[in-house]
């Protein structure tokens, strides 16, 4: 069966039009780097704009989604992926929605109602409890024990932090051999979502307040790759029909088997795909040092410098024949692969060639510098491989980790920040998908934390910097490296600058960009090789400027005052503050 016809042919019945797949890279919205989910290009309309295709939509729309990067190559997770998606314009509501739902899942894709179960809001604040997707439920066969209420961390859905929104229900779907738990455990991984329908109807403003929208939407999406793994009974996506023939053309091509290379095959296919898709967009994308050009040149060479983890021959042409084959695929769906096929081919062509003449050389100085002796390689050998030679530090360290050694990262960035002029070169901000989890006071003790890592700095000395934080809505907790206790005066010190910096109101800026330029501008880069390439760094006014995945208050008067309440040591030449807001 092809789903993704079945799920357009079934909307169609119902008084839907289809709409063209958005490009990936938004036409309009210079806030975002990819379209992140279904909804995104439809935004004004949800807003209450008139679409001129009516108010009942459906679709599948190509996203891209980075926060997950780190993740590829496990069973389940793309950088690239298609959202099936149905839309109510100020039309239909809950109870048609959640009907078209049901009927699609249990009569065209003939999915048995004892292996779904659903998700509700619970309710938050001035919302209810979403007793009529409930009831909705209720009515179309779905038992008491399979409805869980949750709340607005897993069922209240919005693009970033700021946009049309609402309370979601969430459909999932028991992918497991085992018997069947009469009773629905949303914490039990065996229960997996396949669809989420979202009630928007609600705004919310940079400041966080919610307003009524003009018209009650609805928003729904289902993962193309997620749902036809579950129906054909694949436990890792990548064995289902979307890239089972893939794979095994990259097992043939390389003569190298799935089994035990998942983990860089899966990597391999996953970013040969997005890149082609990155660099087939209409938008004209090459592989720069900014914006989506850099996430391109990243994804190009990172499964380039997986191939070569597995021995492929990189100057072969394996990576254009994968991307000839998902050309291939998709050409039916999205003209734009075979309208630029070239373009595509001779981007990705290029920009291994570019890649390879660094690796190559930088390989060679590698082997000179480091001596088979070594145990951990200096900052200064590090620094070098990447100042003269063009070695990215990503490279020195799965280099070394080949040959079991280690590598002075820290010792790395921090020389790799002395030798770079501070160059401030922030582009806008741009969002993450995904709600936060966290409390208003624990989003303020978050802030305070970046306040008093620079307060520390001023008072203690240069050297200060996070060795270890934990929030919870009491306190804040920060380890630092300190050589003696600190005396009355340096504590009031630093709460006095913390306090100056809050009574001066000063803006909090969320700025997105990659790894290196992050570094370059001089960020607090405490544990940067645990970041994605693509990072968030929180500017506070003049004052701090620190990686980190926030959130944070949109400006320091929201915080209250600082205390300390407690400075003891944490370990040797380790000092702990403990701090509270009023
Ligand atoms: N916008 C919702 C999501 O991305 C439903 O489409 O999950």
């Amino acid at each position: 069966m092809n789903i993704r016809e079945e799920f357009i042919k079934y909307f169609e019945k119902n008084g839907h039009k289809q709409i063209p797949s958005s490009p990936i890279v938004p036409e309009n919205d210079p806030t975002v780097l990819f379209n992140t989910a279904g909804m995104q290009p439809l935004v004004p309309y949800l807003m209450g704009e008139k679409h001129p295709y009516g108010k009942r939509l459906c679709d599948y729309q190509k996203c891209v989604r980075l926060t997950d990067l780190d993740e590829i190559g496990d069973k389940t997770h793309h950088t690239f992926f298609e959202m099936l998606g149905n839309w109510s314009l100020g039309d239909y509501f809950k109870k048609e929605a959640i009907g078209y739902s049901f009927e699609f899942l249990t009569k065209v894709l003939n999915i048995p109602l004892e292996r779904l179960a659903v998700t509700v809001f619970e309710g938050e604040g001035k919302i209810p409890r979403d007793e009529v997707a409930a009831n909705r439920w209720r009515e179309l066969g779905i038992s008491e024990d399979r409805i869980a209420y949750l709340g607005s961390k897993d069922n209240f859905w919005i693009a970033g932090e700021s946009g049309p929104c609402g309370g979601d229900t969430e459909i999932f779907y028991f992918r497991s051999n085992d018997e069947i738990p009469k009773k629905f455990d949303p914490e039990d991984d065996r229960w997996v979502e396949i669809w989420n329908n979202v009630f928007m109807e609600f705004y919310k403003d940079e400041n966080g307040n919610i307003s009524e929208l003009k018209q009650k939407n609805v928003d729904t999406g289902m993962g193309l790759e997620r749902i036809v793994a579950v129906l054909e009974g694949v436990d890792d996506n990548y064995k289902s029909s979307i890239w089972l023939d893939v794979v095994d053309k990259l097992e043939k091509l390389t003569d190298l088997s799935y089994e035990g290379n998942e983990k860089s095959m899966r990597i391999i296919v996953d970013h040969i795909r997005t890149s082609v898709f990155i660099a087939a967009d209409p938008a004209g994308i090459k592989p720069s040092n900014t914006d989506q050009g850099y996430i391109l040149r990243r994804l190009i060479r990172r499964y380039i410098r997986q191939a070569r983890k597995l021995g492929i021959d990189i100057n072969s042409d394996f990576d254009l024949e994968i991307a000839s084959l998902i050309i291939k695929k998709y050409e039916k769906y999205y003209s734009e692969l075979s309208e630029n096929k070239n373009s595509v081919l001779e981007v990705l062509a290029n920009e291994k060639k570019k890649f390879s003449r660094t690796l190559e050389k930088g390989l060679r100085e590698f082997e000179k510098l480091v001596s088979n002796e070594t145990k951990i390689i200096d900052k200064n050998v590090a620094f070098k491989l990447y100042d003269t030679y063009g070695f990215p530090i990503e490279l020195t360290l799965e280099e070394a980790s080949d040959r079991g050694m280690g590598v002075d990262v820290d010792g790395f960035y921090a020389k790799f920040r002395e030798h770079q002029e501070k160059s401030r070169t922030a582009s806008k901000g741009k969002f993450k998908g995904g709600l936060s989890g966290n409390s208003e006071t624990e989003t303020k003790f978050h802030t305070a934390t970046h306040l008093l890592n620079a307060a520390l700095k001023e008072v203690i000395g240069p050297d200060v910097h996070q060795l270890g934080s934990n929030i919870t809505p009491e306190r804040l907790r920060f380890d630092f490296p300190c050589d003696h206790k600190m005396t009355d005066e340096e504590k009031k010190k630093t709460e006095d600058l913390v306090n100056k910096w809050i009574e001066e109101n000063l803006p909090v800026e969320k700025i997105e960009m990659s790894k290196e330029e992050a570094i370059k501008s001089g960020a607090e880069c405490t544990f940067i090789d645990r970041y994605p390439d693509l990072v968030t760094v929180y500017k506070i006014g003049d004052v701090s400027m620190e990686l980190c995945g926030g959130p944070h208050v949109s400006h320091t008067g929201e915080l209250g005052h600082f205390k300390i309440k407690k400075e003891e040591s944490s370990s040797a030449g380790v000092r702990r503050i403990k701090a509270i807001l009023e």
